[in-house]
């Protein structure tokens, strides 16, 4: 199967993140972007909610006949990603073990500090901690961030507010992290400024490769599937379950921000 229309599922507009990466690559011929706008932030639900949330997305997918849906959402990658897949007859992918891939293919040394961030409930999933450690890596950080979210909804992707967040989440970090995970959709908008953030307070030359979960996908589904020779400008449609306009909007200015 050489997936030409796929959809984009994320609790919000989160997902706009990865569906730059998606649009690069242009392989695809459609893709249909879904945010349950109305019912963000998942990130502090239950696991019980996200599920059920995550199944009633498959409902609103099913009238487009997609060949593939990518789960852009972190949050939902740990806990509704294996409901979702038994309930339906094509493909879905997740972002976390794409992103665990990611790194194992640019960290080799099993020893190296790895700092996954994340919402509460990824972060308590404790998926990408396992499949690290599945990996061999024995060094590995977690930590919920979740008051990033907001503020990059708010379009804060720097300056004093973004950097007193950082400094009341990261002030016990004694150490550089080899890798950082940006375990959330809204962690790549201020992935230069988490970089920043840790180059200051430990100026060594070597900086932490940073896991950015759209570029992970592509490079997974470019392993696994034959994909459309890349020189297709997707047609793009946004449905929300609430305030598509915003969405919109978010879309423009964060595809910028990200390009
Ligand atoms: N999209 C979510 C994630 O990647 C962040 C927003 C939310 O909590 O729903 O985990």
């Amino acid at each position: 199967m050489i997936p030409k229309k796929i959809g984009l599922f994320d609790s919000g507009v989160g997902g706009i993140s990865v569906l730059g990466n998606l649009i690069n690559s242009k392989t695809f011929e459609e893709i249909i972007y879904y945010g349950d706008t109305a019912r963000v932030p998942y990130g502090t639900r239950s696991k019980e909610t996200i599920i059920q949330y995550s199944l009633e997305a498959l409902d609103f997918f099913k009238q487009f006949k997609l060949d593939l849906l990518v789960v852009a959402c972190n949050t939902i990658s740990a806990y509704g990603l294996e409901a979702m897949q038994k309930a339906t007859n094509y493909p879905i992918i997740g972002v976390i073990e794409p992103g665990v891939l990611a790194l194992t293919n640019n960290l080799q040394n099993k020893d190296s500090k790895i700092l996954v961030l994340g919402t509460k409930a990824t972060i308590q999933s404790q998926l990408y901690q396992t499949l690290l450690e599945n990996q061999g890596y024995s060094c590995i950080n977690s930590l919920a961030t979740s008051l990033f979210v907001p503020l990059v909804e708010e379009g804060i992707f720097g300056g004093k507010i973004l950097e007193s967040v950082m400094e009341y989440y990261f002030q016990d970090y004694t150490e550089k992290p080899d890798a950082i995970i940006l375990g959330c959709t809204h962690f790549p908008l201020i992935s230069k400024t988490i970089a920043h953030y840790f180059q200051n307070k430990f100026p060594t030359p070597n900086k932490p490769i940073l896991i950015h979960s759209g570029i992970a996908i592509m490079e997974y589904l470019k392993a696994k599937y034959t994909l459309q020779k890349p020189s297709i400008a997707s047609k793009v449609t946004f449905y929300a379950s609430d305030n598509l306009e915003k969405l919109k909007k978010t879309a423009d200015l964060w595809l910028k921000e990200i390009n």
